[in-house]
C-alpha cells in the first residue's frame, strides 16, 4: 500500500535483487589468475552505494507496467562459449584437478527468489552498469593519484598503477561478455558508447579545449563545455543504462525516452552535487570516504567556481596556472566560499532533478516510480 507523503526507501523495493548484486559481480569476476582475481575483486569488497544498479532495477521495475512496444523479440541466446577468457582453463583438458574454477555465468536465469517483474536481463544489466562504474573507478584513481576509496586504501596504491589499470580493463572485458549474452545489440551499442563517453569526458575533464589557458576569460561556452564533459564523465551510465532498462522490457518508445530522460537529469544532478559536496564538505574531514577539495588540488573548475568566476574575473588567473601555485587552492576555496557558487551550483542540480521527476510523470503508479522520484529527493539531500 503507497502513502502519500511518506517517503518510500529505494533499496527497500528493490532489495531482494539488490541483496545478491556483489555476489553475482564477483562471480562475473573470477579469473583463474589469484592476483588478477584479487585485484579485480577489490573494491567490491567495500561497499559501494551501488546507484547505478539501484537505477537500473526501480527503473526496470517503473517500467514493467507501462505501455509496450510491439517491438520483435530478437534471437534467444545461443549456446555461449565456455568462459572465454580463462586460458588457465585450458589446463583442465590434461590435468582436471587443475581447474581455476573460474566458471563465467552463462545467460541470465530467472531466480525463484527474483522479482517477477524484473526480467533476468534486466538483473545482469545492473550489474554490468556497476562493473563499467567500478573500472572506471579503478582507472580514475590511476590518473587522479588517488590515496583512498571508500576510506581505504585505493587499488592503485594496494597493488600499484599497472595492475589497477589491467584490473579496469578486464572489468570493462567481462562486462562485455556478459552484455552481449544479453543478446540484444541496442542494449549492447547502448553500453558500450558508455565506456566510450567516460572517457571522452575524462579527456574534457585532462584538457579543456574550451579554454585558453594563457588567458582563461568566464563565457557561456565556459559553462557549456563543463556541462557537456559532465554529461559524458557522469550521466551518460546512468542515462543510458536506464534507456537499456526500458529496452530490455520491450517498453514503447516514448517510455524508452522517459527512462533516458530521467537519467540523464538525474545523472547530471548527481554530479553536480558531487562537485558541491567537494567544497562543503570540510577539508579532511574524511566524511566523503575521499578528502574533501580534491577537485582544486586536481587543478579542476568545476561549477561551484565556474559560478564563482563568473562574478569574479580575478579567479581567471588561477583557473589558467590549475591553481598550481603555493595558496591557490586555499584562495580559490576561499572565494567560492565568499560567493554564491554553491548555491547556484544547488539550484542548476536541483533544476536538473525537477526535470528528472517530470520525465517520468506519465509511469503508472507505483512503489518503484515512488523510488524513482525518492532518489531525485535523495540525491539532492547527499551530504557524503
Ligand atoms: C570519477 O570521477 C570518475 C568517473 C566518473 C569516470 C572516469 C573515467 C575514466 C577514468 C575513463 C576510463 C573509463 C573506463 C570505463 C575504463 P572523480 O575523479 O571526479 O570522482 P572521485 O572523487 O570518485 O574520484
Ligand atoms: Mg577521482
Ligand atoms: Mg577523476
Amino acid at each position: 500500500q503507497r502513502l502519500a507523503g511518506i517517503a518510500v526507501d529505494p533499496l527497500r523495493i528493490v532489495g531482494k535483487e539488490m541483496k545478491f548484486l556483489t555476489k553475482n559481480i564477483r562471480q562475473l569476476l573470477g579469473s583463474g589468475h589469484p592476483i588478477l582475481d584479487t585485484v579485480a575483486k577489490y573494491y567490491t569488497t567495500s561497499e559501494g552505494k551501488h546507484i547505478r544498479p539501484l537505477l537500473v532495477l526501480l527503473m526496470s521495475r517503473a517500467t514493467s507496467n507501462a505501455a509496450k512496444s510491439p517491438r520483435q523479440d530478437q534471437l534467444p541466446p545461443q549456446n555461449p562459449i565456455d568462459d572465454p577468457i580463462s586460458p588457465l582453463n585450458i589446463l583442465a583438458d590434461i590435468n582436471p584437478s587443475a581447474s581455476t574454477n573460474a566458471s563465467f555465468p552463462s545467460s541470465p536465469q530467472s531466480s525463484p527468489l527474483a522479482d517477477s517483474s524484473i526480467l533476468p536481463s534486466q538483473r545482469r544489466l545492473a550489474e554490468i552498469t556497476e562493473l563499467i562504474h567500478t573500472a572506471s573507478l579503478l582507472h580514475d584513481d590511476v590518473i587522479d593519484t588517488s590515496q583512498t576509496r571508500r576510506s581505504a586504501p585505493s587499488a592503485n596504491i594496494n597493488f600499484g598503477n599497472k595492475m589497477a589499470v589491467l584490473a579496469g580493463d578486464f572489468l570493462l572485458g567481462r562486462a562485455s561478455v556478459a552484455l552481449a549474452r544479453l543478446r540484444d545489440a541496442e542494449v549492447i551499442e547502448l553500453l558500450a558508447s558508455v565506456i566510450a563517453n567516460l572517457v571522452e569526458g575524462e579527456f574534457m575533464q585532462l584538457k579543456n579545449t574550451a579554454l585558453d589557458e594563457a588567458q582563461p576569460v568566464f563565457t557561456d561556452d565556459t559553462l557549456a563545455y563543463y556541462l557537456q564533459k559532465t554529461y559524458l564523465k557522469s550521466a551518460s551510465l546512468i542515462s543510458k543504462s536506464c534507456r537499456a532498462a526500458a529496452l530490455l522490457g520491450r517498453s514503447a518508445p516514448e517510455v524508452v525516452e522517459a527512462a533516458y530522460a530521467y537519467g540523464r537529469n538525474l545523472g547530471l544532478a548527481f554530479q553536480l552535487v558531487d562537485d558541491m559536496l567537494d567544497y562543503s564538505a570540510s577539508p579532511g574531514s574524511g566524511a566523503l570516504g575521499k578528502p574533501s577539495g580534491a577537485d582544486l588540488e586536481l587543478g579542476l573548475a568545476t561549477a561551484p567556481l565556474l559560478f564563482a568566476w563568473k562574478q569574479n574575473q580575478q579567479l581567471g588567473e588561477l583557473v589558467g596556472r590549475k591553481f598550481s601555485r603555493e595558496g591557490d587552492v586555499q584562495m580559490a576555496r576561499d572565494l567560492v566560499l565568499r560567493s554564491d557558487g554553491l548555491e547556484q551550483t544547488r539550484a542548476l542540480a536541483q533544476g536538473y532533478a525537477d526535470k528528472a521527476v517530470d520525465a517520468i510523470r506519465t509511469f503508472p503508479e507505483c512503489e518503484a516510480k515512488d523510488g524513482l522520484v525518492e532518489m531525485c529527493v535523495k540525491t539532492m539531500k547527499r551530504r557524503k
